[in-house]
């Protein structure tokens, strides 16, 4: 696909009717519970095959542990986690390297399998294209709640699953209609992954935040100053591509720039069957599957939030 278009996955493509997606995830627990971090992990690792319309088929474990400073038993709920997500997923777990590190890290490397001519990357947006958001916002700021002790059980409970939630039948059903590109949210925030899909396209976006999907008490916390240094990072790099309405708060700005671990699939859709793939997507348990905005012929490369 070439570097310079920030897809997350390499495909290459062995014949006319099949291409290998490869990709690699990893990072430092964001969750306290090692084994819900495993399932988290390996969630966020095999997203960027379903975002590029491909199927997940073998996976490898990455291990950095502080041997002399933790418990091993540690390590093998992390690992188990991993594993049932990818026994969900059914992705076959086929080997791994692991290395002595003073800090903890856990990922995968998964490859997967796509049709060379089905291929879906963050680019390829056509004007009119709906653009559907499948899972809610807010894990950067409700993480940083949880860390300085501030979120609720309940709230640290299902942010927890939503991370851990696949992409999977979202991108089973995506493949039904006709999607011209597709991306998974994560570290630049919704308005990050946004503008990477419309630089250089020529076309602009016109986003509705009132239809966004939201966590629950998200902006509570982003009330409460909770907004991770990512999410100014993130408005910093792209604000100049941004353009709120004043109706717009600066909390809900923070939310779409608020950098998201293993967030949802970003769907850009032919207009006309966008309501259905919502439908399919709703039935299928992807229950905050929502139309967000659209593909705009102008003004170029700029995103107006309304
Ligand atoms: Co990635
Ligand atoms: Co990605
Ligand atoms: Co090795």
């Amino acid at each position: 696909m070439g570097l310079d278009h920030a897809d997350d996955a390499a495909v290459y493509r062995i014949t006319e009717s099949i291409a290998l997606i490869q990709t690699v995830d990893f990072f430092t627990p964001i969750v306290d519970d090692p084994y819900w971090f495993g399932q988290i992990a390996a969630a966020n690792a095999l997203s960027d095959v379903y975002a590029m319309g491909g199927v997940p088929k073998t996976a490898m474990n990455l291990v950095a542990f502080p041997l002399k400073d933790m418990d091993m038993s540690i390590l093998r709920e992390i690992i188990q986690g991993g594993l049932d997500k990818l026994k969900e997923a059914e992705v076959v777990l086929v080997g791994g390297h692991s290395v002595e590190d003073r800090e903890l890290k856990y990922g995968l490397s998964v490859a997967g399998l796509v049709h060379p001519s089905r291929v879906l990357t963050n680019r390829d947006l056509e004007e009119g294209d709906a653009l559907i958001l499948t899972k809610p916002l807010g894990t950067g700021i409700i993480n940083t709640a949880i860390k300085g002790g501030l979120a609720s059980p309940e709230i640290t409970t299902a942010v927890t699953e939503l991370m851990a939630g696949l992409n999977r039948a979202a991108a089973e059903i995506m493949v039904d209609f006709p999607v011209h590109a597709c991306t998974d949210v994560t570290g630049f925030g919704l308005l990050g992954h946004l503008a990477e899909m419309i630089v250089g396209s020529g076309l602009g976006l016109q986003i509705h935040a009132e239809r966004i999907p939201l966590i629950e008490e998200v902006l509570t916390y982003a009330g409460m100053g909770l907004v991770p240094g990512g999410a100014y990072k993130n408005r910093e790099f792209r604000e100049c591509m941004v353009r709120f309405k004043p109706t717009v708060g600066r909390l809900i700005q923070d939310v779409l720039f608020d950098p998201q671990t293993s967030g949802g699939l970003l769907i850009s859709v032919a207009s006309d069957r966008a309501g259905e793939l919502v439908e399919r997507l709703r039935s299928s348990g992807v229950k905050t599957a929502q139309v967000i905005g659209s593909v705009v012929a102008g003004p170029e490369e700029k995103i107006l939030v309304e």
